[in-house]
């Protein structure tokens, strides 16, 4: 699995986290029980084949129970319950929550809202990321962890914190406006260049000293949109020194694996990911079904896609996931029967070499009682324990596909700078959301069959038949280059509206939009015009459409279609333009998904994309994992019918020959390794 080559104070290599086949595990939290439920909690981990445990995620109040005072006598005792039976840990650091003594001593540790108003103890993550009196508890506690544990052979890997920056990413107190003046001052210069990256001769807001510039508190009107963007890219540097810190401190203590949970969900965006993963010794990630979501599985589907990005291809760990509902959405729906199967081998297909869960018992008190686990209130007389034991045994019969990588020949552009910008305050539409917009272009792909990298914008592109950038609203002239020269160079890309519009400063690129990928696309907008939520489109293709359109004029592209009606009829609306060897083709409109489809089909044609699975309206999954020796053909039926489709080698979840046709009960998956031939 991933490694890094040496460890940052440069002595012994790091130990890349390695397990033998797929790791399946939880996060444990026996603090809130007693020592007779421990021992039932390692025989029934037997039972359903969990091998990688996280603890001492939530630890703090329990190992430095005083300020300075250190009692390490149940957590010493339950990983050596868990080593003496073979179950690995994932040590958490302790630090994510810290204790009411703390915030008592250090009430200036809290977290500040965008009102200015404080954040609480009561909750958990009441710290703020720049508090330097924090980081140096936070840091002491990590040392003493480091220290006692740093060399147990029972800890596979370490767990950084939790989740960073879930509930307090954003600080606006006053000692994080002095780390951000610093990191502005370190990204600028000087202050005339900052004036002219956020724009400040409008609304007579130039800065004269660097002291006068604060964090982006609320305003009576909408906020300078360069200061807000420039305190995105801060707030998540400065977690992420924070993550590099504990990295420190553990690194001398320790060559084991080190690594946090991102959240790659579709709820929270605060931090660039593609600006951690290089830190990460194996990339993790927490999902949680979203049921706001009109299809919770797809979205799985791009998360799991999107990680393996950050992972670059190498496989990675799901460190969370819910066996049932979790207890913080609107409403919380069970998984039905099998869901949770479908959910685990989805991740699989997709990259993941281990499957975790939060968590392992479900609490009978806390915010959190209501949250779905391996043993539910109900005990293990239940639907949900038999499918989390068959799960384990389901895991143990795919072990040889762990190592394996996934195949793609289309990619997603993603940005996380395109997404705080593009979703800014003042916009031309608040009803055109970029994840919406990137879920539909993922959507499309997935329903016909097509496996997707999600890749960064500055990423190699080379190896793709297709990139799409959908309403990638902000780009660097490098990132604009880098899709320029992949379409050059004979590739295909799909661009859709309110994409190329700004640089990395917010300033729009003028002459006519998308100013970064006019010349590639052979078009001019000379003015958007988005329309009233409810109002549809439609095309002389037949095509539906909604949200927006654009004044556009063609330059070198051909017309593919015009709008019929609406504030622009017999404007097009999708064009294609030759560039160099490859072909760009613009959609200047929000496309319903069927028509979206459609188009997405004929250009994935023509650039002769590869389907893996076939058409279908997500109710079928397939996806390829292969490595030197084999292929693994994944077949998830999310849909009420049983399906056939052409395989041929050995299905390992039944452990049955496949001759030419497998067939897939509804709700089911199967895992084939295919005949070389095949
Ligand atoms: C996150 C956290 C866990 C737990 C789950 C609940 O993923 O890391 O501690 O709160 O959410 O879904």
């Amino acid at each position: 699995m991933n490694s890094r080559t040496a460890s940052s104070n440069g002595s012994a290599p790091v130990t890349p986290f390695v397990h033998e086949g797929f790791a399946y595990g939880c996060d444990y939290n026996p603090q809130q029980w007693g020592p007779d439920v421990w021992i039932e909690d390692v025989r029934l981990m037997h039972e359903a084949g969990v091998d990688l445990v996280a603890i001492n995620i939530f630890g703090w109040c329990d190992i430095e129970p005083h300020p300075g005072e250190y009692d390490f006598t149940t957590l010493d005792t339950i990983i050596e319950l868990l080593h003496s039976n073979g179950i690995r840990v994932n040590l958490g650091t302790g630090t994510s929550s810290p204790p009411p003594w703390l915030t008592a001593l250090h009430p200036e540790i809290l977290p500040v809202s965008d009102d200015g108003t404080t954040r609480f103890p009561g909750g958990r993550q009441a710290w703020c990321p720049s508090s330097a009196v924090f980081r140096e508890h936070a840091l002491a506690l990590v040392e003493q962890v480091a220290k006692r544990y740093g060399h147990h052979p029972a800890i596979a890997l370490w767990h950084v914190s939790n989740e960073l920056g879930c509930h307090n990413a954003l600080c606006y107190c006053d000692e994080t406006a002095a780390a951000f003046r610093l990191w502005l001052q370190a990204r600028y210069g000087t202050i005339d260049a900052l004036n002219a990256a956020w724009g400040t001769s409008f609304w007579s807001q130039r800065y004269g000293q660097w002291s006068e510039i604060l964090t982006p508190r609320l305003t009576r009107s909408s906020r300078n949109p360069g200061q807000v963007l420039d305190f995105h890219r801060f707030s998540s540097a400065e977690l992420l020194d924070y993550y590099r810190r504990e990295t420190a401190v553990l690194r001398r203590h320790t060559n084991v694996a080190v690594t946090t949970n991102f959240m790659v969900t579709a709820h929270i965006r605060n931090l660039d990911y593609w600006s951690w993963a290089g830190d990460m010794d194996i990339v993790a990630n927490d999902h949680y079904l979203d049921h706001r979501l009109a299809d919770p599985a797809i979205e799985l589907a791009f998360a799991a896609d999107l990680t393996r990005g950050l992972a670059q291809g190498k496989p990675w760990l799901l460190m969370e996931q819910a066996t049932g509902a979790v207890n913080w959405q609107p409403h919380n729906l069970a998984k039905v029967a099998g869901e949770m199967t479908r959910n685990s081998l989805a991740h699989v297909a997709r990259g993941a070499d281990g499957i975790c869960f939060f968590q392992w018992r479900a609490s009978l008190q806390g915010s959190e009682k209501f949250h779905s686990a391996l043993v539910p209130h109900a005990g293990t007389d239940t639907v949900l324990w038999r499918e989390v034991v068959a799960l384990g045994a389901t895991l143990d019969r795919l072990a040889e596909v762990a190592g394996s990588r996934v195949v793609a020949d289309a990619a997603i552009i993603f940005s996380w700078e395109a997404w705080w910008a593009g979703d800014g305050e003042s916009r031309p539409s608040h009803a055109v959301r970029y994840l919406d917009q990137v879920h539909a272009a993922y959507t499309a792909l997935h329903q016909l069959g097509v496996t997707v990298d999600i890749v960064s914008p500055d990423a190699d592109l080379s190896a793709y038949r297709l990139v799409v950038a959908p309403c990638l609203y902000l780009v660097s002239d490098a990132q604009a280059q880098n899709l320029g020269s992949y379409v050059a160079a004979g590739g295909h890309a799909l661009i859709t509206f309110f994409s190329g519009i700004v640089d990395e400063d917010d300033r729009v690129r003028t002459g006519g939009y998308p100013g970064a990928f006019r010349e590639i696309l052979g078009i001019t907008v000379e003015e958007f015009s988005p329309l009233l939520p409810g109002h549809v489109l439609t095309l002389d293709s037949g095509a539906r459409a909604s949200l927006w359109s654009e004044r556009l004029r063609i330059n070198t592209a051909e017309v593919m279609a015009r709008y019929l009606d609406g504030p622009l009829p017999g404007i097009p609306a999708i064009t294609r333009n030759g560039h160099g060897g490859g072909t760009a083709w613009y959609v200047a409109t929000a496309l319903a998904a069927g028509a979206l489809r459609d188009l997405v089909r004929t250009i994935a044609e023509e650039a002769r994309v590869t389907a893996v699975g076939p058409e279908s309206a997500g109710t079928i999954e397939v996806v390829r994992r292969v490595k030197s020796t084999s292929s693994y053909l994944f077949i998830i039926n999310h849909g009420h019918g049983d399906v056939e489709l052409p395989a041929c080698g050995h299905e390992l979840v039944t452990d049955a020959p496949v001759g030419r046709i497998v067939r897939v009960p509804a709700g089911a998956v199967r895992v084939i390794r295919e005949d070389p031939a095949s």
